[in-house]
């Protein structure tokens, strides 16, 4: 298979949607107070010393220049009762705010949601070219825990882990 054109970029987003994955929602204030919010499923941590995560960006997404260099932001790794909250957040022409309950957190700035399995408070590092992304390598400067069960993405859809049984 060619590494260019649609059907290639579609065989190969197949091939990587058989890597399961947690969800985030990584939320920002924007310069102007609109709040930011987008799914990401490209997270991943990085170091330790220093704390470090990463996750990419589309090029094409219009929040490309919420997240400069020492900007706060907050990554939600979601819970599996948050789907539909995942879909809302991946979809440019919905009000993506629209019932969602958030606080703006006092330190940072940026808006947080709760019922989450984690959060990751965090300013960016750096900016790294990733091709039609932008590796953003986020520093993390606090992060809360709970016991929920995460929503994880695998071949397209979502799935619990609810019920999983340990190897
Ligand atoms: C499960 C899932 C994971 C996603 N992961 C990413 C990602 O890692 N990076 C990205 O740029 N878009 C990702 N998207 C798409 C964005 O959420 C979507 O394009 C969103 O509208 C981007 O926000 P924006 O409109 O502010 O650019 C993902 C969508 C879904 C449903």
């Amino acid at each position: 298979m060619s590494t260019h054109g649609a059907d290639a970029q579609r065989a190969l987003r197949n091939v990587l949607g058989t890597f399961p994955t947690g969800v985030t929602v990584i939320t920002t204030m924007g310069a102007d107070g609109r709040l930011i919010g987008l799914t990401v499923n490209s997270f991943s941590s990085v170091s330790l010393d220093p704390p470090l995560v990463l996750w990419s960006l589309s090029r094409r997404s219009p929040s490309l220049e919420q997240f400069p260099v020492g900007k706060a932001h907050v990554i939600h790794v979601l819970a599996d009762h948050q789907a539909q909250m995942a879909l809302q957040f991946a979809n440019p022409r919905a009000d993506k705010w629209a019932g969602v309950e958030y606080r703006v957190d006092d330190d940072s700035g940026a808006p947080t949601i709760d019922g989450c399995v984690a959060r990751l408070f965090c300013q960016t590092e750096s900016l790294v070219d990733g091709g039609d992304h932008l590796v953003i390598l986020s520093r993390v400067t606090r992060h809360e825990i709970s016991d929920r069960a995460p929503l994880v993405f695998y071949r397209g859809g979502f799935l619990s882990l609810a019920e999983r049984s340990t190897i």
